[in-house]
């Protein structure tokens, strides 16, 4: 798992009984804390810079290393807050899955869950999708329709659709993981 936030999807995830090999963050934040007390290997593989003169390219180097020291073979990330190079794809493409706030092509990004509120949208939703290194463009593998009710701030908007990520990611990930084992569509 790559994380960097509050880390309640990673929770939902650990708490569906998933195999988790390793969590990679990429500063210290309240997921660390939480994986460390499910007794899952963590690793903080810590963003020197926020500038422009951020190395992503060698960034992503050092979190594949991360990845390969632990064996890693499929990667999900929850709310990972640094977008990774190419480097991860040449080794981990098609293996890379992810978990988006809105109901993709809509809203692609960072503020996916304000912006759907700025454009008045009446239903928006979660995606979980496979990366690619355009982000937000990789292939769907689940989604799930949230309305957005009046009065709804950024918050309580996200937290209904976390509370959708919740459920579907997990879900999502042990059908991918069936898959790729060759269990066929379960
Ligand atoms: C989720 O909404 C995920 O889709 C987005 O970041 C959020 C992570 O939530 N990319 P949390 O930190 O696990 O609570």
């Amino acid at each position: 798992m790559l994380a960097s936030g509050t880390g309640t999807i990673l929770g939902a995830i650990l708490d569906a009984g998933l195999a988790v090999g390793v969590v990679i963050l990429d500063r210290p934040c309240p997921a660390a804390e939480l994986a460390g007390a499910a007794g899952v290997a963590t690793e903080v593989v810590e963003r020197e810079s926020y500038g422009a003169e951020f190395d992503r390219v060698a960034y992503t180097h050092r979190v594949v290393e991360a990845l390969k020291r632990h064996q890693i073979d499929v990667i999900a990330m929850a709310g990972f807050g640094t977008v990774l190079a190419p480097p991860i794809f040449d080794v981990y493409a098609g293996r890379i899955l992810n978990t988006h706030p809105a109901l993709l092509p809509a809203f692609k990004g960072w503020h996916a869950v304000r912006d759907a509120i700025e454009l008045g949208v009446k239903v928006t939703g979660t995606t979980v999708h496979i990366a690619t290194e355009e982000v937000d463009a990789g292939p769907i593998l689940a989604q799930e329709p949230v309305r957005v009710e009046p009065g709804d701030t950024e918050e309580s908007l996200h937290e209904r659709i976390k509370v959708v990520e919740r459920r579907l990611y997990p879900e999502t990930i042990r059908l991918f993981m069936r898959q790729i084992r060759g269990g066929g569509t379960a």
